[in-house]
Formats: C-alpha cells, sequence, structure tokens
C-alpha cells in the first residue's frame, strides 16, 4: 500500500517500544506518511533493525536505546530529540507488558514492574515530551489560550482489558484502566496549549507480549501452542484477530491535521468486542 497523501510530511515522532509488535507497525505508517520516527525501545537490536528498515521508506529514523521507566533517560531523550531535530511534533506512548495471573498468584514484585512501565513509564514519558512541546507554543497563543493550530499530538496505546476488569490480569487491565484516564486528564491539562491527546484501546493483536499470555494459559489450561489465542478471537464480534497495520493507521489518522479538534479521546480497535 502507498500512502499519497503524506499526512505527517516533516513531523518529528517519537514511537515508544517501536522495535517490535504494534509500535513497529506505528513507527512504519509514520515512515510511510513522511514522518522521521525516533524508535524509544529498550532492545538495541530490533531498535536498530527499526532504524533501518525506516530508513528505505521515509526521511530519516532514529533508533533512541531507552527504559521508558527511567524518567531522567525519558527527559534526556527529549533534549536530545529536540537537539537533533529542532522539535517533537507526536509522541505515540505505545510500549507496554502484560502477563496472566490471578489475584492469589500475584506479588507485589509483579504488580510494581507492570506500573512501572505500563503507567510510570507511559506518564513520566509524557511529561518529559510535553515540557517540549509546550516551549514551541508562540506567548501569544498561551496568554489567548486560541489557536486553530495543534502544537503537539500524543496517542496512548491502552487496552480494552482496561475498559472493564479482566480476571487473571489485574494488574495489566487495571494498568490500562489508568492509561484511558491519563489520556482524559493529560487532555484537559495540556488543552490549553492545543497539544491533543487520545488514547487506542486494541483487542488481540498476535505480537510477542500476545505469545507469552498464550504460552501462559497454554502451559496452565494444557492447551496446544496458539489455542488461547484462537479462543479469545473467535469471542470477538469480526472473528479475528487486529493487526498491527491496523492500529498504525488509526494512530496516523490520530496524529494528523485531520484529528485537530479530537482529544480526551479513548478508540476501540478492536473487532467489535466492546462499546464503551
Ligand atoms: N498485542 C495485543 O493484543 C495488545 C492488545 C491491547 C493492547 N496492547 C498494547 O500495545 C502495546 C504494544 O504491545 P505489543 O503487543 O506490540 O507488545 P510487544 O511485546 O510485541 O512489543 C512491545 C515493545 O515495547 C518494548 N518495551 C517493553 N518495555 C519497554 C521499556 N521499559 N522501555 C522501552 N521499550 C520497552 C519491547 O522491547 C517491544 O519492542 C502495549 O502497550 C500493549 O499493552 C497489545
Amino acid at each position: 500500500m502507498t500512502f499519497p497523501m503524506k499526512r505527517l510530511e516533516g513531523k518529528v515522532a517519537i514511537v515508544t517500544g517501536a522495535g517490535a509488535g504494534i509500535g513497529y507497525g506505528i513507527g512504519k505508517r509514520f515512515a510511510e506518511e513522511g514522518a522521521h520516527v525516533v524508535i524509544a525501545e529498550i532492545n538495541p537490536e530490533t531498535a536498530d533493525q527499526a532504524a533501518q528498515d525506516y530508513s528505505k521508506i521515509g526521511p530519516e529514523a532514529l533508533a533512541y536505546h531507552i527504559d521508558i521507566g527511567d524518567p531522567e533517560r525519558t527527559k534526556q531523550m527529549a533534549a536530545d530529540v529536540v537537539a537533533h531535530f529542532g522539535r517533537i511534533d507526536i509522541l505515540v506512548n505505545n510500549a507496554g507488558i502484560s502477563d496472566k495471573m490471578t489475584l492469589m498468584e500475584m506479588t507485589p514484585k509483579d504488580w510494581d514492574e507492570m506500573h512501572y512501565v505500563n503507567t510510570r513509564g507511559l506518564l513520566f514519558t509524557t511529561q518529559a515530551v510535553a515540557r517540549q512541546m509546550i516551549a514551541r507554543v508562540p506567548e501569544e497563543v498561551k496568554q489567548a489560550g486560541y489557536s486553530e493550530l495543534s502544537y503537539g499530538k500524543i496517542v496512548n496505546i491502552a487496552s480494552i482489558a482496561g475498559r472493564r476488569g479482566r480476571s487473571d490480569a489485574i494488574h495489566y487491565s487495571t494498568s490500562k484502566a489508568a492509561v484511558i484516564t491519563i489520556t482524559q486528564a493529560t487532555a484537559m491539562e495540556l488543552a490549553p496549549y492545543h497539544i491533543n491527546v487520545n488514547a487506542i484501546c486494541p483487542a488481540a493483536i498476535w505480537t510477542a507480549l500476545y505469545k507469552h499470555l498464550d504460552d501462559r494459559m497454554a502451559q496452565k489450561l494444557n492447551l496446544a501452542p496458539g489455542e488461547f489465542y484462537q479462543q479469545r478471537i473467535r469471542r470477538i464480534p469480526l472473528h479475528r484477530g487486529g493487526t498491527i497495520e491496523e492500529i498504525g493507521s488509526m494512530a496516523a489518522f490520530l496524529c494528523s491535521d485531520e484529528a485537530d479538534y479530537i482529544t480526551a479521546q479513548s478508540y476501540n480497535v478492536d473487532g467489535g468486542s466492546e462499546m464503551n
């Protein structure tokens, strides 16, 4: 597929966890739409590979090796990206982890590890990048609190697991519910600067993260590899899992000028699984 509209031409986008899975799909689509993409990724090999792949498609792509749970590093990253490209237009908070365990199995360490990446990491990455976005907003816009232009787009990857509590994943489910409310609260705080903040809630997409969940449940329930995932997607009204391209497509729309009047919203891209 080609994207002649190039809705993100010349934009500078940071995508966390873009070395693999959904983040890779988002970064690739952004490159196809003309954006410079910074791959903020904990795995240096996949980060470098993604940067090579994107550079063949679009403008400059940069691999940035980082643990997004470390606020000092995310602050440094935001400053480095501005020093290199001059600004940051887009942030996609995609990096996340997941696991399956019951309430009785869960330890404080399991809880902390989940929230370290999925909520704490996401929040302080947003803080570091939003600070740089706000610095670019002209004084007269800050005074007036009004502008026809958007001064930044932030998209958080939540999950339909955040729409209602899920058994065997209380720590994940609560982390994604938090991402939905962080999206709303951040959107309200950044609205005076005309920075849009929205979220995407995917359902089931076959990535390394989902394979990990499938392995866990296969062991627990004595299932064949892939069977847990197949059972899961049979319950989706459209009877299939999503694709990384479909999430990339929604993210590209939300980060384009076409979505300037959309903020504080969370969109299910889930084959009809949820309706709220
Ligand atoms: N796959 C699904 O079915 C599904 C469904 C709903 C929501 N999600 C959400 O989508 C996002 C991406 O999931 P995925 O399925 O692509 O997972 P994935 O495991 O395939 O990819 C996640 C990427 O993030 C990176 N990462 C993890 N921790 C990091 C950290 N601390 N700092 C920097 N990078 C880090 C990983 O190295 C990896 O490249 C997650 O937030 C996940 O919760 C996934």
